[in-house]
């Protein structure tokens, strides 16, 4: 393979396993991986800590207001062989990920001054090429002009499933009826949000991975990494 570098979109519905099969494009590659999703759950807990935000209500502009003292940055662990998510100088990588989070990310992610703010952010990481950037908006927001564009889907059943088994070995105690509505209601808002719906770019390559193994998922995208290179 030659050596140019690329910028890889990853996009999809939630829980396709984008962030998996992002992880170890870029480690093979040495590519920077930067998880967009993780970023706006990151600002759902600020939230969420400062009595922005619940299930009965949202202070949209008190949130708006507090932009500016949210600081976010990626930490390689290379223990876990990923990078980890700060808010405000704190690891948040576990907090992040609890259903009270993803029952009330969609609607902070709705918000245009948030979407300002994270893109800003994003396109700054993926500055110097060679990143593997996962999200919803990446291919069509992001970087428009990314040189792989991939959109992820499977079934909501299948998703859920995936996502439950998870949350379970986490030893959250969850339902699996939970789940399938947090991944459909996830789902009706991001793709029907005003600002940067979740849509699949033109050229973007789709791949329904319901019945492909972990490892036959990261071999197609490798191809389609190893055809984008070659094109260069
Ligand atoms: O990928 P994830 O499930 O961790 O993302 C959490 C939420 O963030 C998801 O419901 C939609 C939103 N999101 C977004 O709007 N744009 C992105 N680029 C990434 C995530």
């Amino acid at each position: 393979m030659n050596t140019t570098k690329i910028t890889i979109a990853i996009d999809g519905y939630s829980s396709t396993g984008k962030s998996t099969v992002a992880k170890q494009i870029a480690n093979y590659l040495g590519y920077v991986y930067v998880d967009s999703g993780a970023m706006y759950r990151a600002v759902t807990l600020y939230a969420v800590q400062n009595n922005m935000i619940s299930p009965e209500h949202f202070n949209k502009q008190k949130l708006i207001d507090a932009l500016d003292d949210i600081h976010l940055f990626f930490k390689f662990n290379p223990k876990k062989g990923f990078a980890e998510m700060y808010l405000n100088d704190k690891n948040v990588e576990k907090a992040i990920r609890t259903m009270a989070i993803s029952n009330l990310v969609s609607k902070v992610a709705a918000t245009p001054e948030v979407r300002k703010k994270l893109v800003q952010y994003q396109r700054q990481m993926g500055e110097n090429e060679g990143v593997v950037m996962d999200g919803r908006d990446i291919g069509t927001v992001v970087f428009p002009e990314a040189d792989l564009k991939i959109f992820m889907t499977a079934s909501a059943e299948t998703r859920a499933r995936r996502r439950y088994d998870e949350l379970k070995e986490r030893g959250d105690d969850v339902s699996f009826e939970e789940v399938l509505k947090n991944v459909q209601d996830r789902d009706h808002i991001d793709t029907n949000r005003k600002d940067s719906p979740l849509i699949k770019a033109e050229d973007a390559v789709e791949i329904d991975n319901s019945n492909l193994s972990l490892e036959d998922q990261f071999n197609t995208v490798l191809n389609l990494v190893k055809k984008t290179i070659e094109s260069k």
